[in-house]
């Protein structure tokens, strides 16, 4: 009824952010090598460099944080965790991990092997490298819409069916221990996944008899973009959407630093009970006795919390709107982006913002930095710096494969005013976006060169 989206909560504590100016921010930039990585993020003014483990816990979480049990073997924290993601999901076996991708390494070591290949809508990079780590081959099978940054196809997230059916001609079903489904679709622009691509996937693993599990990390947003999207969903519930997902899985991994809003946890979860015996003797191997996983009772106590609150529609509606919100302004004021907006964050098309730079100039992280040296916001470039590669002998930059620049919105943390103040910078950027400089790289790490690249403007 009023166009004017509030936070479905009041703010009981607060973070002070420091302010500071362009002048301070252009020395910080300069100081950090250009790289946004190396700030301290208490430089930074709105932070919108992941949504994981970023998020705010509501007073029942910390509630729950002072109730966790901490013994060793069965703790009351563990069953309370266990319950609430059956009652969500309904996996038989749920494995507590510390975070998403301890997860994933249980899941691959004890499923595939050298030579095997495990499709995915998109592997996430911590996906990829698990799966790669055991010998096997990641292939990713996203669909063809999602290529055009400007449709209104409401399911970029999908896996392409008919690349799937190819994959398992060609490598045969023995060789493909597992198909994995990323929702929402994170290394694809944060695109939902739709119910029907979902059916269709677990169908075709049905016929050759293959499990068919979800990287989970943000499967509510995913189920209220379905109930947004996908008519014969406007009636279903959250809960009855993720059920339904889950029901045409056999198991998942889950960063419950996404979706389930804590700090830091994750889980495993599956309904092969011969798998849960091998998966939890390697979970004491490296994470812990399998009531605690690499969690204290306080975290499995936030996050049984959490997973509840993630389906609360109130707060899923307020969620997707916001994220909604910051992008049909964008997009109004003409800056080019991924659209439809997803769940967790904008993707700038930085190519088409800096038209001028070549990827070898890294025009996202031209986009990147202006944000934070004029505004002090802190987005990701996720492009020719993150993929590309410089070749050893001669020097060549090779370009990634698309220049964007993401800006993750943290859960509960920001206000709309926040936001509105995200909107402006980002448009003021897009006005003077002739006049970005591009960046050479001046130090790099043989892998993930990202993360701590020094680099210089070009004059
Ligand atoms: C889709 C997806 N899978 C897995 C992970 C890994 O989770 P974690 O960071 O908790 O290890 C992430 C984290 O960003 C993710 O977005």
């Amino acid at each position: 009824m009023f166009k004017t989206i509030i936070e479905p909560f009041r703010i009981k504590v607060i973070e002070q952010i420091k302010m500071t100016t362009p002048e301070q921010r252009k020395e910080m930039l300069r100081d950090a090598g250009y790289n946004i990585f190396s700030l301290r993020s208490d430089d930074v003014i709105i932070d919108l460099l992941t949504d994981s483990g970023t998020g705010a816990m509501s007073a029942n979480q910390w509630g729950g944080v002072m109730r966790g049990d901490e013994s060793y073997a069965g703790s009351p924290s563990y069953f309370h965790f266990r319950d609430s993601v059956k009652d969500i999901m309904g996996f038989e076996h749920i494995i507590p991990t510390h975070q998403g991708r301890a997860a994933e390494r249980i899941l691959f070591s004890v499923m595939c092997k050298e030579g095997d290949v495990v499709p995915n809508n998109s592997h996430f990079d911590t996906t990829r490298a698990n799966v790669e780590f055991t010998g096997a081959i990641a292939v990713d099978l996203p669909s063809t819409e999602l290529a055009d940054m400007d449709s209104d196809f409401p399911f970029k997230g999908d896996m392409d069916v008919a690349r799937l059916r190819e994959t398992f001609a060609e490598y045969g079903a023995e060789r493909i221990p597992l198909v994995m489904m990323t929702v929402t679709n994170n290394s694809g622009g944060g695109q939902p996944v739709s119910m029907a691509n979902m059916r269709e996937v677990a169908g075709v693993c049905r016929e050759f008899d293959t499990p068919l599990y979800l990287d989970a990390c943000r499967i509510t947003e995913n189920a209220y973009l379905i109930k947004l999207r996908e008519p014969s969903y406007a009636d279903k519930t959250v809960r009855e959407i993720v059920r339904e997902m889950c029901a045409l899985a056999q198991g998942c991994t889950m960063s419950a630093k996404k979706d389930a809003i804590v700090n830091m946890g994750g889980f495993l979860a599956t309904n092969d009970e011969a798998l849960a015996k091998e998966q939890k003797i390697l979970l004491i191997l490296t994470e812990g006795f399998p009531t605690y996983g690499g969690l204290s009772g306080r975290d499995l106590e936030a996050l049984a919390i959490g997973m509840q609150e993630a389906v609360d529609e109130d707060y899923l509606h307020y969620r997707i709107s916001s994220t909604h919100y910051v992008g049909q302004h964008l997009r109004d004021a003409g800056v080019p982006l991924l659209w439809p907006t997803g769940g967790h964050a904008i993707y700038l098309d930085a190519k088409r913002f800096a038209t001028h730079l070549t990827p070898q100039e890294l025009p996202g992280v031209a986009v990147a930095n202006a944000m934070y040296e004029l505004g002090g916001v802190r987005a990701c470039e996720i492009g020719t710096l993150m993929f590309g590669s410089r070749d050893p002998e001669t020097g060549a930059e090779s370009a990634g494969p698309r220049e964007l620049v993401r800006l993750a919105i943290p859960r509960r943390t920001y206000t709309q005013s926040h936001m509105d103040y995200v909107i402006e910078v980002v448009t003021q950027v897009w006005e003077e976006r002739a006049s970005l400089p591009g960046y050479r790289i001046v130090e790099q790490a043989p892998f993930l060169r990202h993360f701590s690249a020094k680099l210089t403007p070009q004059s």
